[in-house]
């Protein structure tokens, strides 16, 4: 049977790569590669840039295009399911064909594997045998850059979602970690006593940090954040919450 190694490589700094994560990578025979169009293609690039500094022999990549996924659609939960179905599907497909019964295929997931990443997830549908390198994920680089901890002293966390927060304060938690939030979910709150660590294209050239309290650095986080979208065409932005 073969095996795929689901392998982290950190959200944007090269240095952030682990040494098992690199064994990991000079080990794989078959790179397997989501095309997610356009908008995606300079994290594409960059895992590109990864293979091509870090690996030492030829390097076989194989692209799969990623399936449309419907966005509009009023039913979020399984037009996300149909997608990553059919995302499955199309991995699985090329996974038989391309890997021999001793072969090992590598997919580079964008930070750790474990933090909204459906690639564990597809492995487990597929029924295939893998195994997980962790990687620095966006969370982790958002705190060290702005020197401070995830927790207060024995405190929770609580991650979440744009969506997720858009729609509450997640209860029993006065820290919360936003992560995919189209458009700064965080708003609702600024005239509560809640301070913001913001941070995008985190470890990249392009990084930006803003931090404070948030009813005073949120229009200028909206701002930067508008501009950065549309020079880049894209943002990618984690911001720590943190409640009085
Ligand atoms: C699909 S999730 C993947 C998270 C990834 N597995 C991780 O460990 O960071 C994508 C979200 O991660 C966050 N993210 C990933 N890379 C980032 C970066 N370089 N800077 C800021 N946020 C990032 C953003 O919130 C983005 O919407």
């Amino acid at each position: 049977m073969p095996k795929v190694l689901i392998i982290g490589v950190g959200a944007g700094d090269p240095e952030h790569v682990t040494v098992q994560a690199i064994n990991a990578m000079n080990a794989v025979d078959v790179f397997f590669v989501l095309d997610k169009g356009e908008a995606a293609a300079e994290l594409t690039e960059a895992r590109r840039a990864l293979l091509e500094r870090y690996v030492t022999g030829a390097v076989r990549t194989v692209v799969i295009a990623d399936p449309p996924r419907d966005r509009a659609a009023a039913d979020y939960a399984g037009a996300v399911r149909d997608w990553r179905d059919e995302r499955a599907r199309l991995l699985g497909e090329a996974i038989g064909r391309e890997l021999g019964p001793g072969g090992v295929g590598g997919i580079l997931a964008w930070g750790d594997p474990a933090l909204y990443d459906g690639t564990i997830r597809i492995m487990d549908d597929l029924g295939l045998d893998f195994e997980v390198v962790p990687g620095i994920s966006s969370v982790q680089i958002l705190t060290a850059r702005h020197r401070v901890t995830l927790n207060r002293v024995a405190g929770p966390v609580h991650i979440t979602t744009g969506r997720r927060l858009a729609a509450g304060w997640p209860a029993g938690c006065d820290d919360v970690v936003v992560m995919l939030d189209a458009g700064l979910s965080c708003r609702r709150y600024r005239d509560e006593p809640v301070d913001i660590y913001w941070g995008a294209y985190l470890g990249t050239p392009d990084e930006i940090l803003r931090s404070g309290r948030l009813g005073e650095v949120l229009d200028e986080i909206e701002a930067v954040r508008a501009e950065a979208r549309a020079r880049k065409g894209w943002i990618m932005d984690t911001y720590l919450l943190r409640r009085a």
